[in-house]
């Protein structure tokens, strides 16, 4: 059962508009300070703030004092300017006092090292203790700013998991033994699931049954029970951020949750699915990914939180306005990128827009780490652009753009949290698979083709789209499994590519040919059967260079690291080994050249399309690269009629250009375009029929007759009032 969807209010007249804000930490300041703070503020827009996430220390000082008169006064003067406060639970990092007196709340590491305090979420989830002295702090701030009508939402905990998602305690081992014993009921179940005949890994007893710690040398975890344990860590966390919600709903049921997800390139480790049936909106923190793939990922990023939200508005809780600290290297936002960014995460369906943080600090592990208001004050670039993003969102919020949804495309890339924690598993024929990253290939290479597409969950449902992709869904249950074969009679379009259902939600391989999730009915649906992966880098990554530029050279005498297909394309680590292909698939490429044959791979069906029911199956045997896949995407002989039930001017502009990213939000009779440039060199907008909204690094003159240029970094709205709504 998922909540109802609730969005905080803002302190407006009619508690509507954008949200535009950040992490506000005024207890790391002398309080000298606040009433600048609230000044720039206000010059700046900003509405909204984060507040007291860390301030455990200041509040409860020690066991059984609390000091709440300074949150009182920057709650009062931070409501007096007509700002909003998302309330944190203040549990993210706990005093040191706690510590001293309970160190059984430190988790443990799997070598059985303590996580040593002096961090944040330095506590084991499922220590009874902590949990007792959370609650505690939840019920204070409950009663004393339940009533208070700055107070609009409530920010549970912070980035649940970051530093305590695996923990290898006591506490979690007698924990996840009664989690087991709910999951399987009977140890037999648990055997069979777990295939503990390997290497005397039987269990007579739920007391028996242990969390996967280090077990020396180069020994690996069986990776069913890993898989459980991935399981098992979300559950955890899960149940203690339920644990302080219901604390604080207790006492104060009527303002919104939330808490913040970790949705960006490198980061997707929680079954955010299933969080986001718990929290009254959904929100979270994004960072960017520096170089080429910057806009691309945050795309990809923002289409799952958009299909976490299912279509209603969600929140961007923390972004940069420009460099972070925690990175080998840590690449600055070059101009516009601060807007660029904030803009596209509206285009995505973002209501509310919040950095961390407000003030840089002076002091501590994020001194580095870029703020609204940087070290060298409000005479700095950073400051007027944050300005400049300030008014711009207060435009579109009067343009009437809040709650306008998302107009989907008509292809859902699907994402599956249990798929990327398996292709995390050291067992596999490659270490370098990962599903997350091969969902975000996928969403570029629709994006090179001219397309967007949206990324949804695995669990939900996806039975209205006209194409669904699932790219290395590596672990397919019998249940999924039919669900995708439904899809496909019912006249569906199905892609896989090379690792998807090659193992059951337990780990267990599909026999009798790859793919052999659903018992043979992925196999059935896609019409081949593969019996070997051809892993081609066996060379040092230096030397697996994509080969296109000396494709005249002569054939390498050492094994060649990537292996040419038959229409142009190239694959680079894997190939399955396809074996048969039923009489009514047609073969779309194979392998050839000179690398096949070195491999002993020529002739070998690479991509297969199989009719099946009403619908196609399609079949990537590799991991065919960006390129190929965005030319398998845009031949039309394959992929006629592919944009079928999509909105007629989108499907139009999509066609238009591949240099562009463009959105379309929609409230009622009005439609708000959005147009991104991908590119480094300017991209031309197609034709526009509405009124311009937001023209920020654009060229070009409409009204004379030519069409908007967007610059590097350029971006348009657009509001059209339609006379039928959606
Ligand atoms: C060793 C072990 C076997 C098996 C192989 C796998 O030789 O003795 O049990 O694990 O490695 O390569
Ligand atoms: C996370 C945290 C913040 C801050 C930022 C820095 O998202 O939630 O407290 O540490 O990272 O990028």
């Amino acid at each position: 059962m998922r909540r109802e969807f609730s969005w905080p209010k803002l302190l407006t007249e009619s508690g509507r508009g954008l949200a535009f804000g950040g992490d506000y930490n005024p207890d790391q300041w002398p309080e000298e300070v606040w009433d600048e703070d609230i000044e720039l503020m206000k010059r700046a827009h900003v509405n909204t703030v984060a507040l007291a996430i860390f301030s455990w220390s200041k509040i409860q000082p020690s066991e059984h004092t609390w000091d709440f008169g300074w949150l009182d006064r920057i709650i009062a003067k931070l409501g007096a300017a007509g700002i909003a406060v998302d309330l944190a639970s203040a549990t993210a990092a706990a005093p040191l006092w706690l510590y001293e007196q309970h160190p059984e709340v430190l988790p443990i590491d799997r070598y059985g090292h303590v996580i040593n305090p002096g961090s944040r979420q330095s506590w084991s989830p499922t220590s009874p203790v902590f949990k007792e002295y959370a609650l505690a702090m939840c019920r204070k701030l409950a009663e004393r700013y339940g009533n208070n009508s700055t107070v609009t939402a409530w920010h549970m905990g912070n980035e649940y998991g970051w530093n305590n998602r695996c923990d290898y305690s006591d506490n979690a081992q007698n924990a996840f033994r009664a989690w087991c014993q709910r999951k399987y009921g009977d140890i037999d179940a648990l055997n069979d699931a777990w295939g503990t005949a390997f290497w005397s890994q039987r269990v007579t007893s739920f007391g028996e049954v242990i969390v996967p710690r280090h077990m020396g040398g180069d020994a690996m975890a069986n990776p069913a029970q890993q898989l459980d344990f991935e399981r098992f860590g979300n559950d955890m966390l899960l149940d203690f951020y339920k644990a302080e919600r219901d604390a604080i709903a207790e006492i104060c049921p009527d303002k919104p949750f939330t808490t913040n997800f970790m949705v960006s390139t490198d980061q997707c480790c929680m079954d955010y699915a299933r969080w986001s049936d718990e929290v009254d909106f959904v929100s979270n923190d994004h960072y960017f990914h520096e170089g080429e793939s910057h806009l691309d990922e945050l795309a990809c990023s923002d289409a799952l939180m958009n299909g976490l939200a299912q279509g209603k508005p969600w929140y961007v809780m923390e972004h940069s306005t420009s460099a972070v600290q925690w990175k080998p290297l840590n690449a600055r936002k070059r101009g516009g990128e601060l807007m660029r960014d904030a803009i596209a995460h509206v285009a995505f369906g973002a209501d509310a827009i919040n950095f961390f943080q407000w003030r840089q600090s002076r002091s501590g592990a994020e001194a580095f780490h870029s703020a609204m208001l940087p070290h060298a004050g409000a005479d700095s670039t950073v400051y007027r652009e944050v300005c400049e993003l300030g008014e711009t969102l207060e435009t579109l919020a009067a343009a009437g753009l809040q709650g306008a949804e998302v107009e989907r495309s008509s292809t859902a890339i699907l994402f599956h949290a249990e798929s990327e924690w398996a292709t995390r598993c050291q067992t596999l024929p490659s270490m370098q698979l990962s599903h997350w990253h091969d969902v975000r290939d996928w969403y570029r290479a629709f994006l090179d083709a001219g397309q967007r597409a949206d990324v949804v969950p695995l669990r939900d449902d996806w039975s209205d789209y006209s194409t669904i992709v699932l790219p290395t869904v590596l672990s397919l249950s019998r249940d999924d499994t039919q669900r995708v074969a439904d899809f496909a009679k019912a006249g569906g379009r199905v892609i896989v590519n090379y690792a998807t259902g090659l193992i059951d939600e337990s780990f267990r391989v599909g026999l009798g040919g790859y793919p052999g999730a659903g018992d043979g009915l992925l196999r059935d649906m896609f019409g081949v059967r593969s019996e070997e992966f051809n892993i081609t880098s066996t060379l040092s990554p230096a030397d697996a260079i994509c080969p296109i530029a000396d494709a005249d050279e002569a054939a390498p005498d050492i094994d060649p690291a990537y292996v040419c297909l038959s229409n142009g394309s190239i694959s680079q680590l894997w190939q399955n080994v396809v074996t048969a292909v039923a009489d009514d698939a047609k073969v779309v490429a194979t392998y050839e050249g000179d690398e096949a044959e070195a491999w002993e791979i020529g002739g070998v069906p690479a991509i297969t399309i199989h009719p099946y029911g009403q619908g196609k199956a399609v079949y990537v045997g590799c991991d065919l690269s960006r390129e190929g896949v965005a030319a398998l995407l845009a031949d039309p002989a394959l992929f006629g009629g592919q944009q079928e039930s999509q909105g007629e001017s989108q499907q139009e502009s999509q066609r238009e250009s591949n240099h562009l990213i463009h959105t379309r939000r929609r409230s009622g009779h009005t439609v708000f375009d959005f147009y991104l440039n991908r590119d480094a060199t300017p991209s031309v907008v197609p034709e526009l029929s509405g009124d311009v909204v937001l023209a920020y690094r654009t060229s070009g003159n409409p009204n004379v007759g030519g069409r908007y240029i967007l610059q590097r970094n350029g971006l348009l709205v657009t509001r059209t009032v339609t006379r039928t709504a959606a």
